[in-house]
């Protein structure tokens, strides 16, 4: 059994698709822990399946590697196999990703290395493409630039809004996301190779 921790920002509707994903006793992997840079409105998902949250605010440091250092301290105290970046929307420091890597993987609303960064959504749009995608990569010390694990095409409709076509995507990246966990779980996938 794989055992994760889930770091948000927002609203969580990615870490809520796992939480039900990992109901089902045959799911290989669990959350046992929810952390957040803020008090995330998606807590009340982690709260709902009564597994414990922890926030650590940038703005109560010194600088972004005194952060780091409290963040990767908690997250670490977990012993998770795997962290889980779901709309966790800071950048974080080398050293946490140095402690952690490979075992650090990121949700993206874009076809990476397309449109990276904060607005992947927004940017995408912006560029007047026809089509943008989801993805789901091993953290590295880039923005968004890590070892792709899996990603998918989805279309930019007449009319789209940043919102519209954001929640277009989601149901991408929630799916890419579990199956992903689920080959990670069961060594279909090593991210040591990636
Ligand atoms: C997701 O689309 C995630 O990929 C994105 O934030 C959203 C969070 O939604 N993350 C990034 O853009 C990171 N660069 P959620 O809080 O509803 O899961």
């Amino acid at each position: 059994m794989l055992s994760l921790v889930v770091l948000i920002s927002g609203g969580g509707s990615n870490l809520r698709a796992l939480l039900d994903a990992s109901q089902d006793a045959e799911f290989p992997a669990r959350v046992v822990a929810v952390g957040a840079d803020r008090d995330a409105d998606g807590f009340a998902h982690a709260e709902e399946y009564g597994i414990p949250t922890f926030s650590v605010a940038l703005s109560s440091f010194a600088d972004r590697d005194a952060w780091g250092e409290e963040l990767l301290a908690q997250v670490r105290s977990w012993n998770a196999d795997l962290i889980v970046l779901s709309g966790f929307m800071k950048l974080l420091p080398p050293d946490f990703v140095d402690a952690l890597a490979p075992n650090v993987i990121n949700t993206h609303p874009a076809y990476l290395p397309e449109f990276p960064g904060a607005h992947g959504v927004r940017d995408a749009l912006a560029a007047g493409v026809a089509q943008t995608g989801a993805s789901v990569i091993v953290v590295d010390n880039g923005v968004d630039s890590g070892p792709i694990i899996s990603q998918e095409r989805v279309a930019i409709e007449p009319g789209d809004t940043e919102s519209s076509l954001h929640e277009r995507i989601k149901p991408v990246e929630r799916r890419l996301l579990i199956q992903a966990i689920l080959d990670i779980a069961n060594s279909r996938i090593d991210l040591k190779d990636l």
